[in-house]
């Protein structure tokens, strides 16, 4: 009897905690706090394992600065993309930064935050292949990043076979090895991974231009008007472009 009230209560504490602490799930750190931000750290220059083993990028770099100007301590949690915007809206981040692109779909479960940064999908080949444009993916075996808007894009050309990894590095390597026809995701981790791999180039052609921006659970106004006037101030002092500059090399 005693063991299955224990059961019991197990029970509800993890059903608690998954909801968030009972109803805590809109609660926002408090100053001198942690700002927990959701990620897939397999996505350089946003958010990616340096040498020492650290989380670091684009994205974690934006997001300390958010932290500073709201007086919070930045934690990282590195996760399955896909797992991010449940992550947020459960309470177990506050934020999900992850060169995560606005979409209408998202918007039904998360808010965002004002855009911080542009970027688009871009189509990488092997070197000498057919395929020269969006056009020619129609029947091809696709590689991308499972529930990335690269997935969602590639979904929707004809005839297309989809081949979904859980990260967009292995994507490219099975490009490289031959098992997919083509890999469509973001531009600038493509450049990453394009240099990482052998024999493979970026098509010129753009596949879709999007806006990327920070997730917070959907209804925390007062968390997503902390983050867009934190936002504004560091988009306006020019140091979310020096961070960018700093990881991007202008061409
Ligand atoms: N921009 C794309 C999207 O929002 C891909 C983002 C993937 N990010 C990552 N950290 N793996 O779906």
């Amino acid at each position: 009897m005693k063991k299955k009230m224990v059961g019991l209560m197990l029970c509800a504490c993890t059903a608690l905690a998954a909801a968030g602490c009972g109803g805590k799930k809109f609660d926002n750190p408090d100053r001198g706090e942690a700002l927990i931000m959701a990620t897939n750290a397999a996505f350089e220059p946003y958010e990616y394992y340096d040498e020492g083993g650290q989380v670091t990028g684009i994205d974690v770099e934006i997001a300390q600065a958010l932290a500073d100007k709201l007086g919070l301590t930045l934690e990282v949690e590195d996760m399955e993309f896909e797992s991010i915007i449940s992550a947020v809206n459960s309470g177990k981040a506050h934020i999900g930064v992850a060169g995560m692109t606005v979409t209408e779909d998202r918007l039904a479960n998360v808010d965002f935050t004002d855009s911080y940064t542009t970027s688009r999908q871009v189509i990488i080949v092997q070197e000498g292949s057919a395929i020269t444009g969006a056009d020619d993916l129609q029947g091809k075996t696709i590689g991308v990043q499972t529930g990335t808007t690269g997935d969602l894009f590639a979904s929707d050309v004809e005839d297309a076979t989809m081949d979904r990894y859980s990260k967009g590095m292995d994507a490219v390597l099975a490009l490289q090895d031959g098992k997919v026809d083509a890999v469509v995701i973001d531009s600038e981790p493509a450049k990453q991974f394009v240099a990482k791999a052998n024999g493979l180039i970026i098509l010129e052609e753009e596949f879709a231009v999007e806006e990327y921006a920070i997730a917070v659970a959907k209804g925390n106004e007062e968390l997503l008007d902390d983050l867009d006037k934190a936002l504004d101030a560091i988009i306006a002092d020019g140091t979310v472009k020096g961070i960018i500059d700093k990881y991007i090399n202008a061409e």
